[in-house]
């Protein structure tokens, strides 16, 4: 009698799982991740710098497979044009964009040290630490923590929290102010910061005002330097300024989409979470041009019963984070969220994350405020996962309206729209701008081009409204510039005027879906991460079998050379298959082996002994269970095959392989 290798206990199907037995550990996981080098400071023995991080084979692979996962849920599935456009970028892309003058963040330093931290964080760090103060005073336990900055990044420290009861209103005070913490302005933070006697919480010196901080990295192209450049901070721009050649591609319809996965850059103030905000990171992001008056999405009745919980703006800036559970369809139909394409990809990126592995019950949406929006969006709502950093935005999807399109078309001199063949002709009447060329040149010189762009890509009812300012002698007209400008009733006249149209001619919208890869990855681990009921120390990665680094785990239980070969052939086998495996041949025992793969979330392990010479079988294993079957190498082999391409599930493989008690018979 020979038995096959187990782990210690006999397998049966449905052990039962209890993934929270030991509270989480965030040392623990960190000392794994860098362990098994799933990724590491850069530059890590000349001392490295904050914010840039290399990833091992691990990390590497992981991220691999969730970029794979993704090109196949969107680009694949729906069919989008793929781009790959430089990272160094022309600074006038970035001038016209809006990134030179408003991409920027709000420091403030310590007056006495210089150190710097961002404003806003500053701010939430403080008050949070005081809420935790407030909470322990009450006799509420809690730990609040956040690390060093660049100098000192390798120590961590807790923001000295003092045990002291707050009045209920301050309490009140500070949760509404935490709940609207990114709507406010950079002097706002700095009344904040003197209104609440906000100091480095480190050295105890009074802050500085806020100031406005660009975070792209500059750059020089060619010999003389004399062609300016940026790092892109997203990879959007490169496939605005293609808008054109896409266009042509998709034969001048709309809608498509266009994406891109590739690396940013920004010069973040102060990183200090690791992986969620780092300098350098993977983007992938999507364009989806669309009619705008026709938002609409083909496939939307695909995902309107998807269930998100939503944070509208309107209930933060009540400084309230109360959830609504609504499904896309309804939350598209009371206007929640502003269009079918905009609830479309929504309920899209929750169906990937939730497909990768992130948690659903630490999935949120939560709405944009007025402040907080970038530049260039109209309507935008963040996808938050929960870490143990708290709510972190790792998707951002933004209604751009014209923005982008209008203001490079705008600078280019280049139509960046697209024109629609009517059936039928129609006779509509019309607003038409008419200027007195040469004084609506003078008066606003390099702008002019810009304006009259802007009203020309305003529809009827705007239009109007200029119109009857107009009446009054003046009208304010805000531009793409974000700036408004006053034009006299000299300079412009509105008439209705009838024409016949045979083409209709509009600037796309463009909803984007921005993803950061990092931020994704880094919560994934977290939410996979737990570790057995019965040794704290025997940590498992639950990941998906599709995102896993590694999909089979490949072990003989002992040493002899004939059973050394085999695995080697049956890793060659599955490799051939394009099966990622791993064969462990040290002399380690056989659960150590299985555990060294549970923390890399290692999702099947094949075991060979004597009985696999005799009889040609061999056990498949199953990480979170640790349930093991039994068949002929071959069927394992085919089982696993079809287990990693997702066409069945455990139970599907129970219904090929026999279940494996832990002893075999050999004659
Ligand atoms: P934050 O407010 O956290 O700085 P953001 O609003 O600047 O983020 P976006 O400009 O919307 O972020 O960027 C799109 C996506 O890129 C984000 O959802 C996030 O996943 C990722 N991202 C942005 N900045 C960083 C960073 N410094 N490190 C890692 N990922 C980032
Ligand atoms: N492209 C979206 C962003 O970087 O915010």
């Amino acid at each position: 009698m020979t038995s096959h290798a187990s782990v210690s206990q006999p397998s049966t199907l449905a052990q039962p799982i209890n993934k929270s037995a030991h509270a989480f550990d965030k040392v623990m996981l960190d000392a794994m991740l860098a362990r098994r080098f799933f990724f590491a400071p850069a530059f890590e023995i000349y001392g490295g710098v904050a914010g840039l991080y290399d990833y091992g084979p691990t990390g590497s692979a992981l991220q691999a497979n969730i970029l794979d996962a993704w090109r196949k849920h969107y680009i694949i599935e729906e069919d989008m044009l793929e781009l790959d456009t430089t990272i160094m970028t022309l600074s006038d892309v970035l001038k016209t964009s809006g990134h030179v003058d408003k991409f920027a963040d709000w420091m403030c330093k310590d007056v006495q040290t210089g150190e710097i931290f961002r404003a806003d964080h500053l701010v939430e760090a403080v008050l949070e630490a005081r809420l935790k103060g407030d909470k322990e005073a009450r006799g509420v336990k809690e730990e609040v923590e956040v690390e060093e900055d660049d100098k000192k990044k390798k120590r961590k420290k807790n923001v000295k929290t003092v045990a002291v009861k707050l009045d209920d209103e301050v309490v009140a005070e500070y949760e509404s102010l935490l709940a609207q913490i990114d709507n406010y302005t950079g002097p706002e933070l700095g009344e904040l910061i003197r209104k609440h006697k906000i100091v480095n919480p480190s050295t105890g010196n009074e802050m500085t005002e806020p100031v406005e901080f660009n975070l792209m990295f500059e750059s020089n192209i060619g010999p003389t330097g004399q062609i300016k450049g940026y790092l892109r901070p997203e990879t959007a721009q490169g496939h605005f300024v293609n808008f054109a050649r896409l266009l042509e591609f998709n034969n001048g319809r709309v809608p498509f989409a266009s994406a891109q996965i590739g690396r940013s850059f920004r010069n973040e103030i102060a990183p200090r979470q690791g992986l969620l905000r780092v300098r350098e990171f993977t983007m992938a992001e999507i364009e989806h041009y669309v009619d705008p008056l026709d938002k609409r999405h083909a496939r939307f009745a695909e995902v309107k019963d998807v269930k998100l919980a939503l944070l509208p703006k309107n209930v933060q800036s009540e400084g309230k984070t109360d959830i609504t559970h609504m499904s896309v369809g309804e939350a598209v139909a009371q206007k929640i969220i502003d269009n079918e394409t905009l609830g479309y990809f929504l309920g899209r990126t929750q169906l990937f994350l939730i497909k990768i592995g992130i948690d659903p019950e630490r999935l949120r949406c939560r709405q944009h405020m007025a402040n907080e929006m970038a530049h260039y969006a109209a309507d935008c709502w963040d996808f938050e996962i929960q870490s143990s950093y708290g709510w972190i935005e790792c998707v951002g999807c933004a209604d751009r309206s014209a923005y982008d399109l209008t203001v490079h078309s705008v600078r280019t001199k280049q139509p960046l729209r697209v024109q629609v063949k009517l059936d039928q002709p129609r006779v509509v009447e019309k607003l038409e701008c008419t200027f007195d060329a040469k004084a609506f040149g003078m008066k606003f010189k390099k702008e002019a081009g810009m304006l009259k762009e802007t009203l020309a890509g305003m529809d009827r009812d705007r239009l109007q409204c200029v119109k009857d300012e107009l009446e009054t002698g003046v009208a304010s007209v805000k531009g793409t510039d974000g700036k408004s400008y006053e034009i006299s009733s000299e300079l412009l006249k509105i008439e209705p005027v009838t024409v016949t149209e045979h083409v209709r001619e509009f600037t796309p919208n463009v909803i984007e879906p921005s993803f950061g890869i990092g931020r994704i990855l880094y919560s994934l681990l977290e939410h996979s991460y737990w570790a057995r009921e019965a040794d704290k120390a025997r940590v498992v990665l639950s990941l998906p079998s599709l995102v896993a680094p590694i999909k089979c785990l490949i072990v003989t239980i002992s040493q002899d050379s004939q059973l050394r070969t085999l695995i080697h052939d049956i890793s060659h086998k599955m490799r051939k298959l394009g099966i990622a495996s791993r064969v462990d041949d040290s002399s380690a025992s056989i659960g150590k082996k299985y555990a060294r793969n549970d923390e890399l979330g290692t999702p099947f392990g094949c075991t060979v002994d004597f009985a696999s010479l005799q009889k040609g079988t061999m056990t498949l294993r199953e990480r979170d269970s640790t349930s093991q079957l039994i068949g002929p190498i071959d069927t394992v082999i085919d089982v696993v095959d079809r287990l990693v391409k997702g066409t069945i599930d455990w139970q599907g493989a129970t219904e090929v392989l026999e279940t494996y008690s832990g002893v075999q018979d050999v004659e």
